[in-house]
């Protein structure tokens, strides 16, 4: 009871709390660590239906907090959140937690060094080289990990807590009635003091997941409508600031259903009929001290700020003094984005050889979905090791290729495309 008490009180101080299994470090940190040995995308995957990432180290505060909290857990080698793309070169490597550019390296001399090894980063904590990191093979070596989420707002009555909101589904809502249409499932979320569920992150999209897994449910409707064809606002009144629509979809509809079928790259939206009975999920605030009455709101965030993704299936260049948008020959494009053969869309593509090096975070793996495609010579796309994943010429529906990490290479060479009467491709590139 005084453990409890006093535990209470620290996390009152602290101002945020953990979800279930997860510690409060540094007062702002929510870490847990998993101590079964798993490869680089396997740890991720497990972070991932946690809400989180492997733990991302932004300070020497946080790295020695870390080392402890392995080395505690009788870890000597822990996976941690960041991923390299260059030998040799930290302004190469990314946090996994989508805030860019490491801030501080705790890299050991001679480190990162990729070459051989991959760009996937470990911590030791073994008594000389304590806190330092190091490369290691992502798919080869497996080790214990530190997982991190976002902190929240403590609620005993909440199942699925993340972010500082508390989500049900239709099912834990009322087993009788596990599927409704749009008006009588946001009806439900209302009576449970929030809305239909929006959805800002891909931590987000990977904790949504994490709940349906095993349920059974392919698909849920979500808290979006369309106020103009194709362009959609929350009903929570959040900013529509995060994009994940399929870029292969031709549904169209005034709701946005969010995928959950069996397929690897699930979780993304696409457009579908309000009036289309469908499994639900809820989503409500969690008010510190108490339950709360959440407000429908009618409040319509300004058109400006909805930009922060592209919407993929019809993005093209808005500046049109651009000659060229292909992003043909960058050194690294990091996703989400969108890529076209050299020229494109002039119907009669200019002759040249394009590579492409398409990269997402450490925690997913990339999926390239060619929303346009016809070309003579093959569009080659291989893996980091240099493998063909796949290769695919003349005139093709919309088709996706998926990544088996985060790195892929393509390859184009339009030598007789407008020879021939070929207009080249365009793909939305996004993690999964
Ligand atoms: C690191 O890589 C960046 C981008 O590739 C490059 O501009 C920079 O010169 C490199 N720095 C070193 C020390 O190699
Ligand atoms: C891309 O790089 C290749 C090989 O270096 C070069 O031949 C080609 O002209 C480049 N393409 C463009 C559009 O810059």
């Amino acid at each position: 009871m005084k453990f409890l008490l006093l535990f209470a009180l620290i996390s009152s101080v602290a101002c945020i709390a953990c979800p279930p299994g997860f510690s409060v470090v540094n007062g702002q940190k929510c870490l847990r660590i998993l101590r079964n040995n798993l490869k680089h995308l396997e740890a991720e995957q497990d972070c991932s239906y946690l809400g989180g990432t492997l733990v991302t180290i932004k300070t020497a505060i946080d790295n020695r907090a870390v080392t402890n909290l392995a080395a505690s857990a009788g870890a000597q080698n822990i996976w941690i959140g960041v991923f390299c793309y260059a030998t040799g070169n930290t302004t190469t490597c990314y946090h996994d937690d989508n805030t860019g550019k490491l801030t501080y390296n705790g890299f050991a001399a001679g480190n990162p060094q990729i070459n051989g090894n991959g760009g996937c980063v470990y911590m030791s904590t073994a008594t000389k080289t304590s806190g330092q990191w190091f490369s290691a093979p992502c798919e080869v070596i497996g080790m214990p990990f530190v997982c991190e989420v976002p902190p929240t707002v403590a609620d005993s009555t909440c199942t699925h807590n993340f972010n500082g909101y508390c989500y049900a589904t239709g099912a834990e809502l009322d087993p009788n009635n596990p599927r409704l249409n749009y008006q009588s499932a946001q009806a439900a979320c209302q009576a449970y003091g929030g809305n239909l569920a929006s959805i800002h992150s891909k931590p987000e999209v990977d904790f949504i997941r994490a709940i349906f897994r095993n349920s059974g449910v392919t698909q849920i409707i979500l808290g979006a409508q369309a106020f103009l064809p194709d362009t959609f606002d929350w009903v929570d009144g959040t900013n529509f600031d995060f994009d994940y629509t399929d870029p292969l979809s031709s549904y169209t509809g005034d709701c946005l259903m969010m995928d959950l079928s069996s397929r690897a790259n699930n979780g993304m939206w696409s457009e579908g009929s309000c009036q289309y009975s469908n499994a639900f999920l809820c989503k409500r605030k969690i008010m510190a001290g108490g339950y709360t009455t959440v407000r429908p709101t009618t409040k319509k965030p300004a058109m400006e700020k909805r930009n922060v993704n592209p919407k993929f299936k019809k993005a093209l260049p808005h500046r049109q003094e651009l000659l060229d948008f292909s992003n043909c020959n960058t050194t690294l494009y990091m996703a989400p984005g969108v890529i076209t053969s050299f020229g494109y869309p002039n119907t009669k593509p200019p002759v040249t050889k394009c590579t492409w090096n398409l990269a997402t975070l450490g925690p997913y793996r990339i999926g390239v979905y060619f929303t346009d495609f016809s070309v003579y010579n093959p569009v080659i796309v291989y893996d980091e090791n240099g493998n063909t994943i796949s290769s695919s010429s003349y005139n093709k529906s919309p088709f996706s290729v998926l990544g088996k990490s985060n790195i892929v290479k393509i390859t184009h060479d339009s030598a007789y495309d407008a020879t021939y009467g070929y207009t080249g491709f365009s793909a939305t590139i996004l993690p999964f």
